[in-house]
Parts: structure tokens; C-alpha cells; sequence
């Protein structure tokens, strides 16, 4: 198993990098690219922990080298927001970034499962997937948008208000991820009921957690451990899908004629990535309007990033 993590010396790709050592599996590979110089230096730092993961670090002229023969690449490359500003805000400097990258992983993995932390989310996925079309070796099952930190973020807080273990707590988060897109379905965490007021409070509260980061990182960037261990997660559920274990998780993906071109549901993972999009069941009417009412920021969101590979 090779994981290739682009952006690897970034605030996400450390904290992920140092995760996926102590977690993939013995005899893994794990490439660490990245634009900054210090990129070798943490491949040695992370080196030195006694696990049977091999890293290696690639500099600004090696994407190529960093990224042949990956089953797996993570991207959190790029600039991250700062307080006052929406993650669409961040379209203009990420656009170009991802296209670079997903360009390299046509030339050298085309087959590689793909995931997306850059921001916005919502947009950066479809530049990959057009790319990719425009290459002629697009295949909707391998590209994914992480969305797994709503999730998380969910769990905990849900946790926190109930007063429950939080590994046994599940929340289902659909949609996009920036403000409105982000929709937990709080009426489906089993064993546990809500207020009405309950609702209203905790689906912004959820919705906005990236922001409340942000403010309290007071211009030193936004989400970036919760966001690596989320990432590992994801990744560790890529991982287990390619080794032929049954995992179902929560992406943002393609879904073909859906609410929206790009959802996040949950789905099944196999050895070529997605293998099937489960439903995400019934709706509460307060779910089934904040449903409908992103709609129009979705898919502006990912019109954005189809654009700007096609216009
Ligand atoms: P950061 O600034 O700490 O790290 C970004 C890294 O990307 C830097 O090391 C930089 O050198 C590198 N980089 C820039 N251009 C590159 C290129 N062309 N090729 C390779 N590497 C390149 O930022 P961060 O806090 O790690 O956040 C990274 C991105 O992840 C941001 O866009 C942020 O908004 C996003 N993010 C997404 C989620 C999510 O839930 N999907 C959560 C948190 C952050
Ligand atoms: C998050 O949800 O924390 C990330 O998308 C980063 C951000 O800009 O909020």
C-alpha cells in the first residue's frame, strides 16, 4: 500500500502524516510531497518513530517520483482561510493548485483513489473530476471530497450535549462542506432524540465549527489536528476498502443524477474505491428544507470548479 499526502508539510499534512505512520498497515509506503522545503526534513523527522511504514519525502520537482505507484493520495495543499473570510473566498489561490496536482496524478496514478481536503471543498472536487474527464480516465468511484471532519465534529458534540460515550455515537453529515451544504442528520443518531431547539442550535453550531476555529486560531490558520485525524480516518477506511474489508463512510462524491452532481453520502468502499451510494434514508422536515435550501449554493459552488477547467 502506498499513500501519497500532498501538502504533506502543511499544518493537516503533518498531523496526517504522523497518524498514517503509526496507523497503515506493516509494509506500507508513505510519500510526502510538498512545495516547501522543510518537506524532507519531516519525512526524516517522522522516519525516526519505530513503526514498518516507510516515508520518504519529495520536493517541489518531484511530484511525479512522490506519486508513482500510489494506491491512495490525500490533498491538503493549500491556503487555508483566515477570520472574515468564507472558504468559496479561497477558490482563486486553490483552483490552480489542485488542477497541478490532480494533472499529476493523471500522468502518474490515474488509478489512485484520490481524496480532497483543499478548500472549498464544494469546487476543488469537480476540478479534479473534470481533469481527469479532460485526460479521458475519469472514474466517478475513486475521487472523493473529506468531508469526515463534519463527522467527527458531529460525534463529539453531540456527545458532549447528551452526556454519552462518544464511540458509540454515529451522526450521518450529508451534503457539501462549507456553512449551509453541511447538514447532520441529527434525526437519525440512534438511541438519542432532540428538541426542536436542540436542532436549531446544534446544526450551525456544527455547520459554523470550522469558523469557530478559525476566529479562535485568530489568523494562524483554520482546523488543522482535528482535520489530520479525520483524514487518517478517511484514509484508513480507503485503506481497509482496497484490502477487501466491507467499510462504509461518509464522502463527497459523484453521485449521477442526485440532489446535486457532487453529494456527500454514505458509501460503500471496495477494492475501486466506492462500490456503492447508500441512501441517506428519511429526512426530518427541518433536515428535508435545509436540504433543498443549499441546493443553490451547491451547485454554484460546483459549477465554480467544472468552469474553471472547461471555460
Ligand atoms: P497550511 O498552510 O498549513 O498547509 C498547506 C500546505 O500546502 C503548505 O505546506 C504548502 O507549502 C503546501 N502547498 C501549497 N501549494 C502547494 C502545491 N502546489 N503543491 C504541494 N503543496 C503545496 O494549510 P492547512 O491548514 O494544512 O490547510 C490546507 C487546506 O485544507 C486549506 O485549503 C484548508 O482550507 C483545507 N481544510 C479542509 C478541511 C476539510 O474539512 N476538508 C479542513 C481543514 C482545512
Ligand atoms: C473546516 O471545516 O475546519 C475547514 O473546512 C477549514 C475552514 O476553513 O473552516
Amino acid at each position: 500500500m502506498k499513500v501519497a499526502v500532498l501538502g504533506a508539510a502543511g499544518g493537516i499534512g503533518q498531523a496526517l502524516s504522523l497518524l498514517l505512520k503509526t496507523q497503515l498497515p506493516a509494509g506500507s509506503e508513505l510519500a510526502l510531497y510538498d512545495v516547501a522545503p522543510v518537506v524532507p526534513g519531516v519525512a526524516v523527522d517522522l522516519s525516526h518513530i519505530p513503526t514498518a511504514v516507510k516515508v520518504e519525502g519529495f520536493g517541489a520537482d518531484a511530484l511525479g517520483a512522490a506519486l508513482t505507484g500510489a494506491d491512495i493520495v490525500i490533498i491538503p495543499a493549500g491556503m487555508p482561510r483566515k477570520p472574515g473570510m468564507d472558504r468559496a473566498d479561497l477558490f482563486a489561490v486553490n483552483a490552480g493548485i489542485i488542477k497541478t496536482l490532480a494533472e499529476g496524478i493523471v500522468a502518474n496514478c490515474p488509478k489512485a483513489l484520490v481524496g480532497v481536503i483543499t478548500n472549498p471543498v464544494n469546487g476543488t472536487v469537480p476540478i479534479v473530476a473534470e481533469v481527469f474527464k479532460k485526460a479521458g480516465v475519469y472514474d466517478k468511484n475513486r475521487i472523493f471530497g473529506v468531508t469526515t471532519l463534519d463527522v467527527i465534529r458531529s460525534e463529539a458534540f453531540v456527545a458532549e450535549l447528551k452526556g454519552l460515550n462518544v464511540a458509540d455515537v454515529k451522526v450521518p453529515v450529508i451534503g457539501g462542506h462549507s456553512g449551509t451544504t453541511i447538514l447532520p442528520l441529527l434525526s437519525q443518531v440512534e438511541g438519542v432524540t432532540f428538541t426542536e431547539e436542540e436542532v436549531a442550535a446544534l446544526t450551525p453550531r456544527i455547520q459554523n465549527a470550522g469558523t469557530e476555529v478559525v476566529n479562535a486560531k485568530a489568523g494562524g490558520g483554520s482546523a488543522t489536528l482535528s482535520m489530520g485525524a479525520a483524514a487518517a480516518r478517511f484514509c484508513l477506511s480507503l485503506v481497509k476498502g482496497l484490502q477487501g474489508e466491507d467499510v462504509v463512510d461518509y464522502a463527497y462524491v459523484d453521485i449521477d443524477g442526485g440532489d446535486a452532481p457532487y453529494f456527500a453520502h454514505p458509501v460503500r468502499l471496495g477494492v475501486n474505491g466506492v462500490v456503492e451510494i447508500l441512501s441517506y434514508g428519511k429526512l426530518s422536515a427541518f433536515e428535508e428544507k435545509a436540504k433543498n435550501d443549499m441546493l443553490v449554493t451547491l451547485n454554484k459552488d460546483i459549477q465554480e470548479g467544472v468552469d474553471f477547467i472547461n471555460s
